[in-house]
Parts: C-alpha cells; sequence; structure tokens
C-alpha cells in the first residue's frame, strides 16, 4: 500500500479519545524508513531560497549592521534600530560552520520521550539541539542524553524561573552548567517586551564569564519562516519551536532526526496517558499554537523521507 496516498489523520489538540486517530499515524509512520534524498534536497532547497537559515536565522554583527532597523515577527508595528550598545551584544563571526553536519538530532519536549532509552542515540548526533532549556539530569539522561550543542530559551521562562534576571543571576547561570558551551538562542527581537530580558541573560552570561553563547533569533527569518509553512497549507498563529528548529536543521544538516515530537496525549503503542512534556504535565497554549497540524506536515515528512521522526522506543 502507497503511504501517500492515505489521508492524514484528523488533527484535534486534546486527544483523549483518539486510537483511530493514532491507528492512522502509525499507519502512515510503520514500515521501515529510507532517507529519499531526492526529496529531501528538494524541501531543502525551498527551504534555503525561501528563508536563508544558514546565512539569516541568527543575527550576527555581519549580518546586522548598526542602523538596521529590526521588525519584530510577532508584533508588526514596532521596530527597533540596532545602536552600538545592542550592535555588541550581536554574536561575532558565524555560528555555524561553513559544512553541512552529517546528523543533527532535533529534541522536542513530549512526553513520549519520557522511558524511552533514546538518550544514546540523541548524543550520538554531530549536532543536538533542545528547545526550551529541558531538564537533562536527575534520571532524564538516559531518555534523552546531555550532548547539547544549540538550546532555546523562551523569554517567559526567564521571567518564570529567574525572576525576569531581575535579582539575584547566578542560579540562572549554574543552572545552565548541563548544556557545557551551548549557542543559547534566543527570540530577543520577536516581541517587544522579550528585548530587555534577552539583553539581560546576555550580560548575565557575559559578567558570569559563561561559557554559554547567547545569540538571538533574526525576526526575519522567523517572518519568512511562518510565510514558508504558510504556502505549506500550515495555519496557525506562531510556529512552536520544534517546528522553527527543525525547518533550520533541515538547512544545517545531511540528516535530521527528531525526538519527542507527539502532541498527543497516549503513548502511540503503549496507549498509555502522557504528560505534555517529559519533564511536566504544563499544556501547550493552543491559542497560539497548532502542534497536531505541525505534526501532520513533520509526518509528511517522514513519509517523504526527508526527515525521521522517532516515535516510541530506541533499543
Ligand atoms: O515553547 P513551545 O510551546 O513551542 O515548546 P515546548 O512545549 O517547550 O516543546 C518544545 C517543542 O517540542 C514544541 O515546540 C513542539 O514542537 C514539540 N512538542 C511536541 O511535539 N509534543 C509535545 N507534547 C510537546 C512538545
Amino acid at each position: 500500500s502507497h503511504p501517500q496516498k492515505k489521508s492524514a489523520p484528523q488533527s484535534s489538540a486534546s486527544c483523549k479519545d483518539c486510537r483511530e486517530n493514532i491507528n492512522k499515524v502509525l499507519e502512515l509512520y510503520s514500515g521501515a524508513w529510507k532517507k529519499q534524498e531526492a526529496s529531501y534536497q528538494t524541501f531543502r532547497s525551498q527551504l534555503s531560497t525561501k528563508c536563508h537559515g544558514f546565512e539569516k536565522a541568527t543575527i550576527t554583527q555581519t549580518n546586522t549592521p548598526v542602523g538596521t532597523k529590526l521588525v519584530y515577527d510577532g508584533d508588526r508595528k514596532r521596530t527597533l534600530q540596532v545602536n552600538l550598545e545592542i550592535f555588541s551584544t550581536f554574536y561575532k563571526g558565524h555560528p555555524f560552520p561553513n559544512k553541512t553536519w552529517h546528523t543533527c538530532a532535533v529534541v522536542g519536549n513530549g512526553g513520549i520521550l519520557a522511558n524511552s532509552s533514546c538518550g544514546k542515540m540523541i548524543d550520538s548526533a554531530e549536532f543536538v539541539i533542545r528547545c526550551n532549556l529541558p531538564p537533562l539530569s536527575n534520571g532524564y539522561e538516559k531518555h534523552v542524553g546531555i550532548k547539547t550543542d544549540l538550546v532555546t530559551a523562551n523569554p517567559s521562562i526567564l521571567l518564570e524561573k529567574f525572576g525576569g534576571l531581575m535579582g539575584r543571576r547566578r542560579m540562572f547561570v549554574e543552572s545552565l552548567r548541563s548544556y557545557s558551551h551551548s549557542l543559547l538562542l534566543l527570540p530577543a527581537f520577536s516581541f517587544a517586551h522579550n528585548t530587555p530580558v534577552s539583553l539581560r541573560a546576555f550580560y548575565t552570561l557575559e559578567d558570569f564569564e559563561s561559557p554559554i553563547r547567547p545569540i538571538f533569533f533574526n525576526p526575519g527569518y522567523l517572518k519568512s519562516l511562518a510565510l514558508f509553512w504558510r504556502s505549506q497549507g500550515l495555519r496557525t498563529v506562531r510556529l512552536s519551536t520544534g517546528i522553527i528548529m527543525t525547518s533550520l536543521a533541515l538547512e544545517l544538516c545531511d540528516n535530521v532526526q527528531l525526538y519527542g515530537f507527539w502532541p498527543f496525549d497516549v503513548h502511540p503503542h503503549s496507549f498509555q496517558t502522557l504528560t505534555n512534556h517529559y519533564y511536566d504535565d504544563r499544556k501547550t497554549k493552543t491559542k497560539f499554537h497548532a502542534m497536531p497540524d505541525e505534526f501532520n506536515h513533520l509526518l509528511r515528512l517522514h513519509t517523504q523521507g526527508v526527515l525521521k521522526l522517532h516515535l516510541g522506543e530506541c533499543k
């Protein structure tokens, strides 16, 4: 039977009664996976033609000179003219080497990762991307690994967990130790209120001489990525961090492997109830994100051999 001919599963934000839905996913997912070089190259060149992630995903002193007018991608009415002070916080040089990585693991935070034993497989990737400062110790290592080359942080975490970095900041710096000398990617110019707290994160890491390398998302890239996915038929207010990082990985890496992407609350194989994250049960804001729809797109790319989606346990 031909996977492409089957219809995509119905999306639903809550999946309390969705065995049928999951069975459809499994039908599309089952069978040996093989990378399809031609499909991968086509998708990748579409992405890089429209979004230029390699050059433009992050703000650097090279691609964003003093005087540039940045347009906030989450609030297009707001702009910011880059002055010397802001410029001095921009990344010097280029964050990504001028070669494609052989394998990248993009680790989503889905509860499906709990007890997955995928840690070793994740850590074997040449470049490991994680989202939103997820915990890696206290027994999670075995399932999610520890290697981190790039980790994102939503300013909401900085506000909730570290008091917006307005008071003592050592805890913040220490909590980042588990990510060794990773890049810390912040959406500093997505909403105007993200900027001051992102700059405080930058200054904190510099003042404490942390090996973590802060870097900012380029709002122009995020805007073009939103348009790209809209042209693919995805309707959502905001792209999730996971699909943003997957898109970037498809430009930077020959083989893209996804873990922890499963926005449903029952396990696809055991049908056990899952928490939303592997470390807590905080819910996704369905007002902004359309993760089940995003998942259908990622599943499509899996069936086309563009990327590999890992569901279930790693052996
Ligand atoms: O900040 P955001 O809500 O985008 O992400 P998160 O909850 O910290 O999780 C990181 C990413 O993992 C998300 O952006 C999703 O792409 C993915 N995820 C998923 O596929 N299924 C889940 N149950 C939770 C997260």
